[in-house]
């Protein structure tokens, strides 16, 4: 067994809404995130006075993170995925002044991971927006939100360019076809078309922000980030694979546009067919040009679909409308466990564009127990990502360049589909419950001395599969 290449980042990647909290903390604006107590896939409510969010607090990152950096590097970690919130920066969105108080934090931030030799790899958009944006113009169905993101985005690059020099556009792009308030922020029960327009319009304003990235950070590179919802056939049915094809394609052409530049003959065909005119400029085509410097994704299940209408016996908790694999079993919430399907991915997404990538998202979503002595024996957690990082490194083997893995919640946080603490990732336990209660201490949990192993052996302490 071979050890992972020395430059390979390791790590663990965040989101500023689930666990920041200071939801209101040095003019902090209210975005999206914050009126959908219920998760991504929740409703948006306005806010009620007095009543409290979980992500109002969540692990209160927002003050304890030089406590949790130095958990982090006591790990090994040489990457840390993090996300700036849009509204600490421009607290309505619209603004042409920064709130300096919001590009402070984050330059602490910053500074405390350079202290630690902690690489920070930076989403400017993880699922929330200015709630104001949403009022006011309709989100991205509107272009002026173009110009406020751009604004936003060439103010961070600006002020942090000598502290980031790896960046991500929008998290899980292709997760508005699914949730579009979340993605978008139009309402659930939108058009297709209008739908498909806002996806333009943040399409273009990501191939901006790199254009942008790539004019104020020259040494930077930036990708952008895609839910990889790898899909099989049910069988070997020719109706099967082609219709896995298209079900793959309605997430793929994300990619392809962004690293490669323009909408894919496919793409096209199905706007004509759906009737779904697309208003694109001159001008969007030549931004759309601006291709990304690499590819990243999350990675957490596969499911399988059919061509047959019949049978749509569909996966339990499953936010991608997948059919269940009986060839895998699936996590308490549901997700099917695949890790075979990583190193297939990591496969096909090497061979369709020829751009590094990385794993910017993968792991295990469970309920863990802290026991008599305090400790929590998370084994199970332990083979999810064991089984995982092998087949990463069958991937390298296959000639696949991979610049890092920052698993997903490195300490445990608010979850996202759910908006809840009880569905833990991290290799570090925070005590707080579903309803708020909690200490908020932190415990290493047994995976917190695994993963610091893997790190320090350079994964040859990797259990192959059996
Ligand atoms: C991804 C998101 O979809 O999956 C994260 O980018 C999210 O924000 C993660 O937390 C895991 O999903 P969940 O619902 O288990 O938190």
């Amino acid at each position: 067994m071979k050890a992972f290449p020395e430059a390979f980042l390791w790590g663990g990647a965040t989101a500023a809404n689930q666990i920041e909290g200071g939801w209101q903390s040095d003019n902090k604006g209210i975005s999206t995130s914050d009126v959908q107590p219920n998760g991504v896939m929740g409703k948006m409510e306005e806010r009620i006075p007095g009543k409290e969010n979980l992500k109002d607090t969540a692990i209160d990152f927002y003050h304890r993170y030089p406590d949790d950096i130095a958990l982090f590097a006591e790990m090994g970690f040489t990457c840390l995925r993090v996300s700036i919130a849009w509204t600490r920066i421009f607290p309505s969105g619209d603004e042409r002044e920064a709130n300096e108080s919001g590009l402070a934090f984050y330059d602490r931030l910053f500074d405390e991971l350079a202290a630690a030799n902690i690489q920070p790899l930076v989403t400017l958009s993880h699922y929330e927006m200015p709630y104001d944006l949403v009022k006011r113009y309709g989100g991205w169905g509107s272009r002026k939100v173009i110009e406020h993101f751009e604004h936003y985005a060439k103010t961070v690059f600006t002020r942090y360019q000598h502290k980031v020099k790896l960046w991500l556009t929008f998290n899980e792009i292709n997760m508005s076809l699914h949730a579009p308030y979340t993605g978008v922020g139009l309402p659930e029960q939108s058009e297709k078309a209008d739908i498909y327009q806002a996806i333009h319009h943040q399409l273009v304003a990501s191939a901006r922000a790199v254009a942008a990235c790539h004019e104020i950070i020259p040494d930077a590179r930036i990708g952008n980030m895609l839910l990889g919802g790898l899909v099989y056939p049910l069988s070997c049915h020719p109706g099967d694979i082609l219709q896995a094809m298209q079900e793959n394609r309605s997430w793929l052409f994300f990619g392809d546009v962004q690293a490669r530049g323009s909408y894919p003959g496919y793409m096209l065909r199905f706007f004509r067919e759906h009737n779904i005119q697309i208003d694109m400029t001159d001008q969007d085509q030549k931004d759309l040009s601006h291709t990304v410097d690499f590819i990243s994704f999350s990675y957490y299940l596969t499911g399988c679909v059919s061509h047959d209408e019949t049978i749509n016996n569909k996966i339990q908790g499953n936010i991608l409308n997948m059919l269940p694999n009986p060839h895998l079993e699936s996590s308490e919430w549901g997700w099917q466990i695949d890790p075979t399907g990583l190193r297939i991915l990591l496969n096909e997404l090497w061979d369709r564009y020829q751009k590094p990538l990385f794993i910017v998202e993968n792991g295990l979503g469970a309920k863990d127990r802290v026991d008599a002595n305090g400790k929590i024996h998370d084994d199970y957690r332990i083979h999810y990502l064991n089984d995982h990082l092998v087949q990463v490194r069958e991937a390298i083997e296959d000639g696949v360049d991979i610049l890092g893995y920052t698993s997903w919640g490195p300490i445990d946080l608010v979850s996202a589909s759910h908006a809840q603490m009880s569905k833990r990732y991290g290799y570090i336990y925070v005590d707080r419950d579903d309803d708020g209660h909690g200490s908020l201490s932190r415990i290493r949990k047994d995976s917190f001395y695994w993963y610091a192993e893997v790190i320090r052996t350079r994964g040859l302490s990797l259990q192959q599969l059996k």
